[in-house]
């Protein structure tokens, strides 16, 4: 698949700030590929992604240089409604995107707001609710759900506009360690089914690191490293950038930096079988 994101020489101030919130970016993005996006607190993470979905510059105003193209558009020349058909947005947190009497209901407002006729908008509410697996849910009042259930139910009503491109900012903050996993394995599904490319802000590197395709870090508002996954965890840098290495990305470096022969890799199971094959070896 082709391009669908496009991020030139792109540098952001909010009004009022003294430095840019993003500089100098460049960014491209492959249809279907799942894209983390990691830094440190503050670094200019959500303004980029602000950019993407086109809050910046049509919401938030400031010193805007550069280009983002998404799909056929130009950002900063497209109109939101066109924007918020190609590009689906989840916030950290679901109550903000969750307001209604019943879960069907909620998931069929923005296609409601889109003058979809009903039918069709039946049609693809039972097919989001399938896709993720909440079809039981259809009738339940969504302030009686669970926070992953919650979770659930906003992205259903962000897969039901069938955007190209899904933006997830830190969306596992809220939920336990289980619910986070499941949510991270259900990405990774709907990637696969639907071919949807996946922006996502996550500081759990552990979780998505197993999904992603791509690892990028940044630092002070610029874009520090690019990569996969596995390359990043080992690169030396990405610590001293303030992204925190999973404990056993970790033991793997010291490992290596030991003298000992490992591939990059990422599970403690990939790990411990490496090593087994290392002690056979000697
Ligand atoms: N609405 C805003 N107005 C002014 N400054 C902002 C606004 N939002 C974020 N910032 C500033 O921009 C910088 C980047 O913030 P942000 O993009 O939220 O980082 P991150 O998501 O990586 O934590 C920070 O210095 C932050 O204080
Ligand atoms: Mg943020």
């Amino acid at each position: 698949m082709g391009e669908i994101v496009r991020v030139e020489n792109l540098s952001f101030r909010y009004p009022e700030a003294a430095k840019f919130a993003v500089r100098d970016f460049e960014l491209t993005i492959k249809g279907g590929e799942i894209v983390m996006l990691a830094g440190p607190s503050g670094c200019g993470k959500s303004t980029l992604l602000r950019t993407v979905n086109g809050l910046i510059p049509h919401m938030y105003t400031g010193e805007y240089l550069g280009s983002v193209s998404v799909g056929d558009h130009k950002v900063s020349e497209a109109r939101m409604s066109e924007l918020a058909q190609t590009v689906g947005l989840l916030f950290q947190n679901p109550e903000n995107q969750i307001f209604m009497f019943s879960v069907e209901r909620d998931i069929a407002f923005g296609l409601e707001n889109l003058a979809v006729p009903p039918d069709e908008i039946r049609a693809r509410v039972d097919e989001a609710m399938r896709q993720l697996g909440i079809t039981d849910l259809a009738q339940r009042a969504p302030h009686e759900l669970s926070d992953g259930q919650k979770q659930r139910v906003a992205l259903a009503g962000v897969i039901v506009m069938r955007p190209r491109l899904i933006i997830l900012d830190e969306p596992t903050s809220l939920l336990d360690p289980k619910t986070a996993v499941e949510l991270v394995e259900l990405v990774r599904r709907l990637r696969d089914e639907t071919g949807i490319t996946f922006l996502i802000v996550e500081h759990r590197l552990e979780l998505l690191v197993r999904i992603a395709d791509r690892l990028v870090v940044m630092s002070e508002g610029k874009k520090v490293l690019d990569g996969r996954p596995e390359e990043i965890l080992a690169d030396e840098r990405a610590e001293a950038y303030g992204i925190s290495i999973p404990p056993v990305s970790r033991l793997r470096n010291q490992l290596k930096r030991d003298g000992l022969p490992l591939e990059n890799g990422f599970g403690p199971d990939e790990l411990a079988e490496e090593l087994n094959r290392q002690a056979l070896k000697r």
